[in-house]
This record gives structure tokens, C-alpha cells and sequence, in this order.
């Protein structure tokens, strides 16, 4: 019998979604209860085995029979631009693709125009509209990356732009990437790659946690990554790479030998490379948003969960491919595009997510975790999927504390 004075406790639960690997997925524990002390969870588990114990300032929640789950962590944004691209959207609707618009200006390129010109108050103010709806839908963990800034000054305000927004109230925590590979630069690019590996990456190593490059044709070559994530591991940044997104580029096999904390997208993976990722212990992180957008082949989520790989799905927020803030549908994709059950889709959601960005600290409902929680508006967890663009969200527990409304 557990009896901890909690500063928050939740009760009432119909169904606890814990992600305990030792029950079968996704580790659901019925008429339950949820305690925390500061940050940190202190119970999780059947009410029968929990003493409640009020202290003066304990907060109580009652779930009325609701279902809780963890709350999502989003591994993949790039949450911070200006600009639009609305009419390159409405063009590819036509037939034109992906790398057609990028041919004649658009893409990559149009969206760095606008945001390396940006001031970081407009860079932060412009994320923190999508990162507040963000939280609303339930996510309490998001990942950040530049890549739209293509000089060393715009690439470091962007991330500082990340990093100011994750310091204020009403969004989820923020992990910040350096991405200095992504878009094609103007003038020479080997002069490009030499200033971001001895000026970009010793600043941005201040900045973010990770270093990630845009690996495909028509973007950054194997070699050129390769650089890049070598450099940037040795100054302390874990390598991620976007990887087989619109061509076997060799992204995927570039992760394994590198050891990437992740490989993200994979829709032209095979499954020797999948296998690969697997053994070298990368986390396959897939776009299901992005590659319903540009019609490509389908996410790998169930070639990659047969290849034993750890396997999340992530919002992939972002101007061209995907401007979509909500991890509630991207499970609903998932089950329906990338072959995944709904509890590996909301495990991908949510412990995968945290894989994916090297956190051990969160994305389970287990004692001693950050207690990042969701209140669902309904007693069953599979409605998450289920109910189709819908916010199934009712009331969002990040770090111990209810937040919102
Ligand atoms: O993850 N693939 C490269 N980067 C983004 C798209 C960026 C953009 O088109 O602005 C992606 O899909
Ligand atoms: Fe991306």
C-alpha cells in the first residue's frame, strides 16, 4: 500500500494508459489513480493500492471515469518560420510535386527567405501560437529545429528563438535541433559547410541538444551529412537524420553507422535498412502527416516494428509538407497509413517520442517519471485514434501541475 502526501492527485481514472513495458501494450490499468509529488510521479496504478493522504496544498483532480494517458511527445517540428506557402500547397494539388515547386523557388527556399529576415520577437511570437496549440491537443514535450535560417546568424536566432519560447508558459517543454543542412544555400556550399562546421556548430552546441541534416537528392549528400553529424557529435550534439524521405538517399544506413538518435521519415526505406536502424539501436521516427501530403509510399511502422526497431510518429509541424500541430491525429494516421495497431501508434506517440529524443525521464505514467499526463474527454484511450480529428483532450498535467483549462 502506497501513502504519499501527493501535491497532485488524480482519481477517478476509468483507464490508466501507464506504457509499462511489462504489461501487454499499452499497459492499461483500470480504475486507477495518478499521483504526484513536485514534478515527478510517486503513484500510478490500481486505486485499490494507493492510500489517499491530502496534505494541505495536495490539488485533486477527479477523472469522472476518464481516461488518462501520457502525454505526447512531438520528436520531429519545425516550429519556428515565417511566411506562408498556401499557394504551393494549392499548386501540388495539380500534380506539380514536392521537388517541382522547390525547382522553380518555392519550398525550402521560400520559407527561409521569409525567416532569416525575421526579428527573434517575430520568430518567437509566430512558434508560440502553434506551440500553445500544441499544448492544447495534449502535447507536452516538442522538439524544435532550425534550418530555415541558412546563415550562421539566422540559423542561431532560430534556435534561440526555440529556446526563449520553451522558457514560457502555456507551451510544451522544448528540445532544440540544429538543422544547418536542410534547404539549398545561395553562393558555395562546400564554403557553406566548412563555416557551419567551424562557427555554426560551436555556437549552436550552446543551443540544442541535437544536429540534424536534410539528407536526399536535391538537398545534402551522404558525405556532406556525414561531415556534419561527425563534427557535431564530437561537439556534444547527437546526430538525427532526415532520412529516405522522398528517394533511398542512404540516410537511414548514414544513422546506423553514426549511431543517430533517430532516423526520421524512412518512406523509401527497404527493410535491410530498417534492420540496420533496428541493430544500431536508432529510433525510427515517422512524418504519417507529411507523407499523406506528398502521396508518397506509405510509413513503415509496421516493416519497422517487425525489424525491432523503437518506432515514433511525430507532427512533422511545418510550412510545405505538413502545418499540423495535433499528435491526436497523427495516431489516427498512423493506424490508418502506417500499419501500426492503435496502442503502437499512441506508444510511437508518446515513450517513442521520448526515445526518439533521448529522454529516459518521461513519455510512461510510471513512479519516478516526469508526471506529463492527459485527461481524456472520454472513458476509452482508443477514442484518441479513433475519433478522427477530433481534440480528445480534456485537462493537461505537465511536470506534476494541471495546466489550462
Ligand atoms: O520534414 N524534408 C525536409 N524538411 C521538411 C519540409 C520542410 C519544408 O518543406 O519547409 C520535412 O518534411
Ligand atoms: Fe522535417
Amino acid at each position: 500500500m502506497v501513502s504519499e502526501a501527493a501535491s497532485l492527485l488524480v482519481v477517478g481514472i476509468g483507464q490508466l494508459v501507464t506504457g509499462d513495458p511489462r504489461r501487454p501494450a499499452p499497459g492499461v490499468v483500470e480504475d486507477a489513480v495518478l499521483a504526484a509529488r513536485g514534478d515527478l510521479i510517486v503513484y500510478a496504478g490500481p486505486a485499490s493500492g494507493y492510500h489517499h493522504q491530502l496534505g494541505p496544498d495536495t490539488v485533486e483532480l477527479d477523472a469522472r471515469g476518464a481516461a488518462v494517458i501520457p502525454g505526447f511527445v512531438d520528436a520531429h517540428t519545425h516550429l519556428v518560420w515565417l511566411g506562408e506557402r498556401s499557394e504551393e500547397y494549392a499548386l501540388r494539388a495539380t500534380g506539380a510535386t514536392y521537388e517541382e515547386v522547390a525547382a522553380r523557388g518555392g519550398g525550402i527556399r521560400s520559407t527561409v527567405a521569409a525567416t532569416a529576415a525575421g526579428s527573434l520577437e517575430e520568430l518567437v511570437a509566430a512558434a508560440r501560437e502553434r506551440a500553445r496549440r500544441m499544448r492544447r491537443l495534449g502535447t507536452t514535450t516538442v522538439e524544435v529545429k532550425s534550418g530555415y535560417g541558412q546563415t550562421d546568424e539566422a540559423e542561431l536566432r532560430q534556435l534561440q528563438a526555440a529556446r526563449t519560447l520553451g522558457a514560457e508558459p502555456d507551451v510544451p517543454d522544448v528540445v532544440a535541433t540544429y538543422l544547418p543542412l536542410h534547404g539549398p544555400v545561395d553562393g558555395d556550399r562546400d564554403e557553406y559547410l566548412e563555416g557551419v562546421l567551424h562557427d555554426g556548430l560551436p555556437r549552436a552546441g550552446r543551443l540544442a541538444r541535437f544536429v540534424d541534416c536534410f539528407c536526399e537528392d536535391g538537398a545534402w549528400s551522404v558525405e556532406e551529412c556525414e561531415r556534419l553529424l561527425l563534427a557535431g557529435r564530437a561537439a556534444g550534439l547527437r546526430p538525427k537524420v532526415h532520412a529516405e524521405q522522398r528517394s533511398r538517399s542512404g540516410g537511414a544506413i548514414l544513422a546506423a553507422r553514426v549511431g543517430a538518435v533517430s532516423a526520421d521519415h524512412l518512406d523509401h526505406a527497404d527493410d535491410g535498412e530498417l534492420h540496420a536502424l533496428a541493430a544500431a539501436g536508432v529510433t525510427g521516427v515517422l512524418l504519417p502527416g507529411a507523407s499523406m501530403v506528398l502521396g508518397g509510399p506509405p510509413p513503415p511502422g509496421r516493416r519497422l516494428r517487425d525489424a525491432g526497431a523503437t518506432v515514433a510518429i511525430a507532427t512533422d509541424c511545418n510550412p510545405g509538407t505538413c502545418w499540423c500541430e495535433s499528435m491526436p491525429l497523427m495516431v489516427s494516421l498512423a493506424v490508418a497509413t502506417a500499419g501500426l495497431t492503435p496502442a503502437e501508434a499512441l506508444l510511437a506517440a508518446t515513450s517513442g517520442g521520448a526515445a526518439a529524443l533521448g529522454l529516459t525521464d518521461r513519455g510512461r505514467l510510471l513512479p519516478g517519471l516526469r508526471c506529463d499526463a492527459l485527461v481524456l474527454e472520454t472513458p476509452n484511450w482508443l477514442d484518441v485514434g479513433y475519433h478522427l480529428g477530433a481534440d480528445p483532450v480534456a485537462r493537461v498535467i505537465a511536470a506534476g501541475r494541471l495546466v489550462g483549462t
